[in-house]
This record gives structure tokens, C-alpha cells and sequence, in this order.
């Protein structure tokens, strides 16, 4: 007889009782300069061998994508090997090209397909189709570049055909890296000198790796230029470990009492620190040691032990710095002392969730006190939450954010759906039990 076996999706069980967490760890690797290897090293002309990569289902998504554009790609844990055909070397895919999860994927892509010289279609998951993407059409359709899509041009599936392109000055509405990043792959084949201006700057991955490799890229400010591109060759590409998966295992020992932990080789670009100086200006002891540099990026260790904090305002230029770790921050907050206001955070509502929505519900079920602001929160820090039923709502970092707080609850918290956290931590549960067992 056959037997019929039903995909369960999973759940997550974290025991509370705040046990300390103590112990080594080098999380995975960077999740946006992965996805920039892959992409960037596709268009190097010659082999780009990447080490430290974060192999996930959203870097997936752009390894896949890459492969149905033609470019050779082997991924063997953290190495990979890109045969990259030059800036001209990709052709025409012979299907929709899925994106997943992943927004750096979709709109990166979006960008440097816009450019080809033949047509190409992406689309996503149910999350991801419902994200905002004329904020990366609109400027691509002042450059020339032909793109139709859903909900007139705003969402995914979204329809190009690639054309010849040519250079803007856009000044950006929108504080995002994938904006920028999508707008200067365009300005890679773009005629003339494409220029992006940010409201406030944001992580400059794109900016450093195509420097790197040698293309002429300049920045000023919060402007950056790029002029269409020789070729240029592939390279050795390291990817340090990513400090966004970092946060919550920061905040973890930050909470519990009794923990000190050791976060080796972390990515402390400063355009991604912002976590570190809040949770450092709410008492976190966190030090940073042995900074060097590798591949074109800041690396350095992280050593954090237990912290009494107190309360801390967010807004302005600091939101796109800790924009991914505002989640966990949220967490932190609830185990300070005062009133922690986050503001200038509208962003977050278009992430993979609502994360300003995600992160009230699901704390409020542990006893927190969360009001929920247009562009925030604000969160009352008290001494204890207790262990509830939780939900991810389908998003990687809401659901590590609840392993946090449960962490630290009385009881026991269980998250439904905690399959997602695949998409940047595929192994987060493991490794969060083994700093508590020490
Ligand atoms: C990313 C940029 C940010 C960030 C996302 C990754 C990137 O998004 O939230 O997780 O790799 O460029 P926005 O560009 O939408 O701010």
C-alpha cells in the first residue's frame, strides 16, 4: 500500500526560565553581500570563488535565478564557484524567474534585467507578490527600461523587456539599499553617468563589491555614480558573518542573566552597526575586538554578557542602520527599564511582513506592553513575559525575535511556522540550544 505523508509545517517549542547562554559562535554568512556575489560575480568576466556564503532559501533564490540566465554556478556550503560570462554573457530564460522570499533577489534583478537585451519575468511567493516594486520601476522606467507588472506596475509578477538604457540623476524617495543597488547594476549598462542620492544613506554592499572587483564607482555623501562598465574580472569574494543574524543572539545574552558569548568574524560595516550602538546605549556590554578587514568589508568579533538595560529613543538616520535588527530591539526593550520609543520606522511595514504589526501582536500574547504607532512602537520594559502560542506571520526575523523573547519568558513559548527562518538562519533553533546548553 502506499503510504500518503503530509508536509507538516513546523513548530518550534523554546523553553523560558531565562537559561544563560554561553559559548563561541560564527553565524552564517551576510545575507545581502551573499546575494551581491552571486549577482555581481555572474557579470565578472572568468570564475569568482566565494567563500563564507550564506547558502538559504532567499540566496537560493538568486544562485537559481542566475542559473536560468545561463552563468554556471556550484554551491558547496559556504564555497561556491561562479563562472561568470561578463556583462554581456546572459541570455534569455526560458521561464519566470522565481524569487521566493527574497526582495534583494526581485528587485536587484528587476535592475540589471531591465538592461538586457532580451525579455524575462519574476515573481515570488505570496509575500513577496504583495510588496511594494515601483519603487524600484519607476526609476528603471526614467532610464528607459520597459517593465509591466500587477497592480499597474507596483507588484510582482512583473514583465521586462530588456533596452537600452540611459543614466539619471534620482534622488531617492525611499532610504533603501535595493533602490540604490538595483538602480546602479542598471547604470552598469546605462549610457552616460547614473547617479543615486539617499535621504539618509544605506548599507553600501553594492557600492564596495563592485569597487572591489575594479569597476569606476565614486560616492560623495549620500550620492553615488557609477558610468557604464568595462568589463571587469571575477575574483576571491569573503563573506563575513552576518550581523543581522548576529542581533539575536546578542540580544539572547544581552537578556538572560549569567551569559557571555563569543560572535567571531561578524560584518561591522557602519552602515549596519546600528543594533550594536542601541543595544549599547541601552548598557549592553558588547565589545567588539579584532577588527580587520576582509575582501573590501569590516570584520571583527563580538563578545556580549548579560546587561542590565534601560530604555532608548530610535528615529531618523539611525532606523536604515538597524532597520533588519528592529525586531529583536523590540525584544530587548521589553526587558528595560522605561518607555523605549521607535519612530521613523514606516519602512518596516513593507518587509516581508508587516513587521510594526508582527512584532505588537506577538509580544503583546507574551505580557508585553506595546503600543503600535504609524511609523513604530513604543514598549514599556518590564521584568518578566510569560510563554504563549505564537506566530512567525510567514517571516524569518519575527520568528527568531519570539525565540528571543521566549527565551527569556516564564514557561514555555511555541512558534507555529518556524520553517521560515530558512530563508537567512537555516539551523537557528540548533544553534540557539547549543548556547544554552553552553
Ligand atoms: C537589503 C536592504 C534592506 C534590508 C533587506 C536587505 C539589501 O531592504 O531590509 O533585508 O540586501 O539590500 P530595503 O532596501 O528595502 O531597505
Amino acid at each position: 500500500m502506499e503510504m500518503v505523508t503530509f508536509q507538516s509545517m513546523s513548530k518550534e517549542t523554546i523553553k523560558g526560565g531565562s537559561i544563560p547562554l554561553r559559548g563561541e559562535i560564527t553565524p552564517p554568512g551576510d545575507k545581502s553581500i551573499s546575494h551581491r556575489a552571486i549577482i555581481i560575480g555572474s557579470l565578472a568576466k572568468g570564475t569568482t570563488h566565494v567563500n563564507g556564503f550564506l547558502s538559504s532559501d532567499d540566496t537560493l533564490s538568486s544562485a537559481n535565478a542566475m542559473r536560468m540566465l545561463g552563468i554556471q554556478i556550484e554551491i558547496n556550503n559556504g564555497n561556491v564557484e561562479i563562472k561568470g560570462k561578463g556583462l554581456l554573457g546572459l541570455r534569455e530564460p526560458e521561464d519566470f524567474i522565481d524569487a521566493g522570499n527574497s526582495g534583494t533577489t526581485a528587485r536587484l534583478l528587476t535592475g540589471l534585467l531591465s538592461a538586457q537585451r532580451f525579455f524575462t519575468a519574476i515573481t515570488g511567493d505570496k509575500y513577496l507578490r504583495a510588496r511594494p516594486m515601483d519603487r524600484v520601476v519607476k526609476p528603471l522606467t526614467m532610464m528607459g527600461g520597459k517593465i509591466w507588472g500587477r497592480d499597474e506596475g507596483k507588484r510582482l509578477p512583473l514583465a521586462i523587456q530588456g533596452s537600452k538604457l540611459s543614466a539619471i540623476k534620482y534622488q531617492s524617495p525611499v532610504a533603501s539599499a535595493q533602490i540604490k543597488s538595483a538602480i546602479l547594476l542598471a547604470g552598469l549598462y546605462a549610457e552616460g553617468e547614473t547617479e543615486v542620492v539617499e535621504p539618509t544613506p544605506t548599507r553600501d554592499h553594492t557600492e564596495r563589491m563592485l569597487s572591489y572587483l575594479g569597476v569606476d564607482i565614486k560616492r560623495n555623501g549620500t550620492g553615488v555614480r557609477i558610468k557604464n562598465a568595462a568589463e571587469f574580472k571575477g575574483a576571491e569574494i569573503s563573506v563575513p558573518a552576518d550581523i543581522s543574524s548576529a542581533a539575536f543572539f546578542i540580544v539572547a545574552a544581552l537578556i538572560n542573566p549569567g551569559s557571555e558569548i563569543l560572535i567571531k568574524n561578524a560584518g561591522i560595516n557602519p552602515h549596519r552597526t546600528g543594533a550594536i550602538e542601541i543595544l549599547k546605549e541601552m548598557g549592553g556590554d558588547i565589545e567588539i575586538i579584532n577588527e580587520r578587514e576582509t575582501g573590501g568589508e569590516p570584520v571583527g568579533d563580538i563578545l556580549v554578557r548579560s546587561s542590565a538595560l534601560r530604555s532608548v529613543q530610535i528615529k531618523g538616520d539611525m532606523v536604515p542602520r538597524a532597520i533588519d535588527e528592529i525586531p529583536v530591539i523590540s525584544v530587548a526593550a521589553c526587558f528595560a527599564e522605561g518607555e523605549t520609543v521607535i519612530r521613523d520606522a514606516r519602512e518596516l511595514r513593507v518587509k516581508e511582513t508587516d513587521r510594526i504589526r508582527a512584532m505588537t501582536a506577538e509580544l503583546r500574547k507574551l505580557g508585553a506592553q506595546v503600543e503600535e504607532l504609524d511609523d513604530g512602537m513604543i514598549i514599556l520594559g518590564k521584568e518578566s513575559l510569560r510563554g504563549a502560542m505564537c506566530s512567525t506571520w510567514g517571516d524569518h526575523r519575527i520568528a527568531m525575535a519570539i525565540a528571543v523573547a521566549g527565551s527569556r519568558a516564564d514557561g514555555v513559548t511555541e512558534i507555529e511556522d518556524a520553517e521560515c527562518v530558512s530563508v537567512s538562519f537555516p539551523g537557528f533553533f540548533d544553534v540557539m540550544g547549543r548556547l544554552r546548553r553552553g
